[in-house]
């Protein structure tokens, strides 16, 4: 992935950055796509969205470094915009190889992008905080924790969701 040029955001990327996490993580976390921290770091979430995450990961009874958290993309997109879907589907690879070696219990969607990737007809206003299945996968649709940021009245909510998820995977939610 560090010399990948797949995609045009290659062009523009400091650092790629893949992801990290145990490869035997029962919990695998997909955000949207590197921002400036992440993009000079090489590491994901280690920004305002890394300490809201840390902060929600805290409310599951997760512990961050047993959770495998990587992208959608895994290069930066200028000025923070969604990644555009030819961009997803030339990354796509690497998430669904990370995913079949890592062969989560739950993989948790932060925000639309990571969502419609995984569910294209679900939205989260009606999926969030609920486990549902697609594709050998128990997916676990959540707000990105950067909206909490804009939107107090969602921090609450993504609250609740992660109490929700440290339940699931408590009672052992079932790994495909
Ligand atoms: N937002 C994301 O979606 N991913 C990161 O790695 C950081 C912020």
């Amino acid at each position: 992935m560090s010399a990948c040029e797949l995609c045009p955001l290659s062009k523009t990327r400091t650092r790629a950055v893949p992801g990290e996490g145990p490869t035997d993580a029962e919990v695998f976390v997909v955000g949207e796509g590197p921002g400036r921290n992440e993009d000079a770091q090489g590491r994901p979430f280690v920004g305002a969205a890394g300490r809201q995450l840390d902060g929600l990961l805290g409310a599951a009874g997760l512990e961050r470094g047993r959770v495998f958290i990587t992208n959608i993309v895994k290069c930066r997109p200028p000025e923070n915009r969604r990644p555009a879907r030819g961009e997803a589907d030339a990354c796509q690879g690497y998430l669904r190889r990370q995913l079949a070696l890592v062969r989560p219990r739950v993989v948790v969607l932060l925000g639309d992008s990571a969502l419609k990737r995984f569910l294209p007809d679900e939205g989260l206003a009606t999926s969030h905080g609920r486990l549902l299945e697609a594709g050998g996968l128990s997916l676990f649709p959540t707000y990105h924790p950067a909206a909490m940021i804009y939107n107090r009245s969602l921090e609450e909510v993504s609250r609740r969701d992660f109490v929700e998820l440290g339940r699931l995977v408590s009672r052992g939610a079932a790994r495909p």
